[in-house]
């Protein structure tokens, strides 16, 4: 087994809400994360996923435990970890940076330090590459939920970088915007990329994923194979088995 790209162990979060009481976000995760791999990571509300991937991103401090990133602890790898690892936010409208599509796309690729040349051509490959080349000069706000949620991609795409978290990336989207979500997936994977799906939305894109992990409470219950994750599902996670309504996990998908 090569070196994990992500390797989280015993990794606790805690939030103080004030008065005495604390709420236990992540307690004790341990999670080995692969270059390449499409991991679907699920549970209710409030199981922990964003809190995960804040802390992943080095976005958030954990209280303990260790994340280490290609072996390196994450905290003295920062850098590197920009130019690796991207964000989908899932509220779409609040990484909206640019006036236009192409500036917005533009916004990473500058800040990592780009010559003027270099960002213009990858913002026209991003363009090309997430189909918004017609929409270049438009405001990103007039976009459709899918829209948006491909132009965040693009800019993570013109940064070059090789690991997708999405945090629930079918939020407030209709058919279409999911279907467009789901085009991404299946682009991100075939280019080689590591996706990391963050969303309890089974039904949608388990069909995509190599592996499921299920979150409760802070604590990865299951870890596995998705179909297999699914047999030794408990109703106390919050997750639906989607194979109810759908038949096996590669029916899964609104693709
Ligand atoms: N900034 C914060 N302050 C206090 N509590 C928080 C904060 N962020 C998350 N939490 C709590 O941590 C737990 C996990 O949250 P989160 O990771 O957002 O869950 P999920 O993304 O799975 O819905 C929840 O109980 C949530 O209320
Ligand atoms: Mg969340």
């Amino acid at each position: 087994m090569p070196m994990p790209l992500f390797s989280i162990s015993n990794l606790t979060k805690t939030f103080s809400t004030g008065d005495e009481t604390t709420i236990p976000a992540l307690s004790g995760i341990n999670l080995a994360i692969h270059s390449g791999e499409c991991l679907l990571i699920s549970g209710a509300n409030g199981s922990g996923k964003t809190v995960l991937m804040l802390i992943l991103a080095g976005l958030m401090d954990a209280d303990g435990g260790e994340v280490l990133f290609r072996g390196q602890p994450l905290n003295t790898v920062l850098p590197e970890l920009r130019r690796h690892l991207g964000l989908v936010f899932q509220d779409a409208d609040a990484q909206i940076v640019g006036e236009t599509v192409a500036e917005d796309i533009a916004f990473g690729p500058k800040n990592l330090g780009f010559a003027k040349a270099a960002v213009a051509e990858r913002v026209q490959e991003a363009l090309t590459a997430l189909g918004l080349a017609d929409k270049r000069d438009r405001p990103p706000r007039n976009l459709s939920g899918g829209e948006k949620r491909r132009l965040a991609v693009a800019g993570i795409l013109a940064m070059g970088c090789e690991t997708i978290i999405m945090d629930e990336p079918f939020a407030n989207l209709d058919w279409p915007g999911v279907v467009q979500v789901l085009e991404i997936v299946r682009q991100l994977k075939q280019e080689g990329k590591t996706v990391i799906l963050l969303t309890h939305e089974l039904e949608k894109v388990l069909a995509f994923a190599d592996r499921l992990v299920i979150l409760d409470r802070g604590i990865v219950r299951e870890d596995g194979k998705p179909a297999e994750v699914l047999d030794r599902l408990k109703d106390e996670y919050g997750v639906r088995d989607p194979r109810k309504s759908y038949g096996t996990v590669e029916d899964c998908t609104w693709l």
